[in-house]
């Protein structure tokens, strides 16, 4: 019979060093932030690593092929040297797309983040609501099986704005932005018909909730704006 010597006394192996999970976050400029700053949030415990492709902005402009080859082929070289345990990637533009080829490719876990149609339905009393998002996203196939599966009884406007990610990059860097230019990229947003309104806009591009005080300002009336980053990091 064996005799534990140290039965009753608690067996703990050596103390070994907690291991951090990597998460890597990636968007094509800034405005994965404004995911970056939930998710900071939501895991304190984990090493982040922020990337954003600049060389290549806007994705909102590429076409899908350019778009699924560029993406799997800095994906490639960004999973070789941080070896992430997931992968968020924080951009309406390239998750609306490449997320079944980067599942594909690598074998770690991928997060998109895609415009928030669902939440939007749920959320509009008076049937009317926008999609706000890059050229790119509002022309995607799964952008409009999102309005066909979640928003059939609304009435769904979708709004390429073409310049909206590059105002708001250069306001997060402090330089001046034409209240003009804004509203101009955003005014497709607002509908009325038959005495309603558009009462809900969902911002289906990470880099516009840089730009959500001024975005409040210039609404020609008040609507909820959805930002996603807060369901994404959950
Ligand atoms: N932040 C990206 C998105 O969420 C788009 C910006 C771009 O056009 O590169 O769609």
């Amino acid at each position: 019979m064996q005799v534990d010597l140290l039965a009753g006394t608690s067996h703990r192996p050596p103390m070994m060093p907690e291991r951090r999970p990597t998460l890597l976050l990636f968007d094509s400029g800034l405005g994965g932030l404004t995911v970056l700053s939930e998710v900071v949030r939501a895991r304190p415990d984990a090493d982040i690593v922020y990337v954003a492709d600049d060389a290549a902005f806007p994705y909102g402009r590429l076409s899908e092929a350019a778009l699924v080859e560029r993406v799997l082929a800095v994906m490639e070289r960004l999973v070789a040297r941080f070896h992430p345990d997931l992968v968020v990637i924080a951009c309406n533009t390239a998750s609306t797309l490449v997320l079944p080829a980067l599942r594909a490719r690598f074998p770690i876990p991928f997060v998109g983040t895609v415009p928030a149609v669902k939440p939007a339905a749920e959320r509009t009393r008076s049937g009317l609501v926008s999609v706000l998002a890059t050229p790119g996203t509002v022309a995607r196939d799964y952008t409009r099986g999102l309005i066909e599966s979640y928003a059939g009884g609304c009435e769904v406007t979708l709004v390429g704005a073409t310049g909206l990610a590059a105002l708001a990059e250069a306001a997060l860097k402090g330089e001046t932005i034409e209240d003009g230019a804004v509203l101009a990229e955003i005014a497709p947003c607002f509908v009325e018909r038959e005495g309603k309104r558009t009462d809900v806009v969902t911002l289906a591009c990470t880099h516009y909730p840089l730009l959500l005080a001024r975005l409040r300002r210039l609404a020609p009336w008040p609507v909820e704006w959805i930002d996603p980053a807060p369901a994404i990091a959950r």
